[in-house]
């Protein structure tokens, strides 16, 4: 339900949604903020380290998302991909965006996060780079979001297209998973699970 008001709203009452946006921010940093300040990642993935998206210059995130194929967009459509929009991610303090670097060259293998409301629940979701897909790098950032939202108290969902294989399969791999709802075109409204 909380989910079909966040789309009518992000796509219908783009004012509405960012108000709304901010006094979310806000109370979710109140609630969350001190643990999220103590909180540091355990299971990185060899040859890489996890950076907040803020701490990335918007215009290299930009640049990631501008250069994957079109084809990763069909299931992906978090919210815009241009400065405007990734700036504004990067102020919200309820959306934990990461990004995953390759130690060895500096480049962003990959982007995730969880879409968070203040009353305890977040949403995930997660990009590879197409030079760096079938590595296990899906899986490792469902891992990492996983780690984050239980360790501060969140429940976990995410919404996932039995299209989209590979992320149905990293989603699986990653996690015990609830279907809560199966939906329109196929796709799946999933609980994540703590083990
Ligand atoms: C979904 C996505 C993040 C997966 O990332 P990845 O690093 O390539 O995935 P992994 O290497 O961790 O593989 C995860 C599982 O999918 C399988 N897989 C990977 N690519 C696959 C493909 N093209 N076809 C079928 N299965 C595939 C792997 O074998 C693995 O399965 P297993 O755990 O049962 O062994 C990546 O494909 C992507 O960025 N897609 C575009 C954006 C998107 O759709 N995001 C998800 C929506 S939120």
């Amino acid at each position: 339900m909380l989910y079909a008001i966040a789309h009518f709203l992000r796509d219908k009452l783009r004012w509405l949604w960012n108000f709304v946006e901010c006094i979310n921010a806000w109370l979710f940093s109140l609630r969350y903020g001190k643990k999220l300040k103590i909180f540091s990642f355990s299971g990185l993935p060899t040859g890489y380290e996890v950076t907040p998206m803020r701490d990335v210059p918007t215009d290299k995130i930009v640049e990631f998302f501008s250069r994957q194929p079109e084809e990763a967009f069909e299931f992906f459509k978090p919210h815009g991909f241009d400065m405007k929009s990734i700036k504004r991610l990067q102020r919200n303090r309820a959306f934990l965006g990461y990004m995953l670097l390759d130690t060895e060259n500096g480049n962003i293998a990959g982007y995730c996060f969880n879409r968070c409301f203040f009353h305890g629940v977040g949403y995930r979701g997660r990009m590879v780079d197409v030079a760096y897909r079938g590595e296990g790098l899906g899986t490792a950032m469902n891992k990492l979001l996983n780690e984050v939202g239980f360790g501060i108290g969140l429940r976990l969902f995410e919404t996932v297209s039995k299209d989209n294989v590979a992320s149905y399969r990293s989603a699986l791999s990653a996690s015990k998973v609830k279907v809560v709802k199966e939906m329109p075109h196929n796709e799946l409204y999933l609980e994540i699970l703590p083990d």
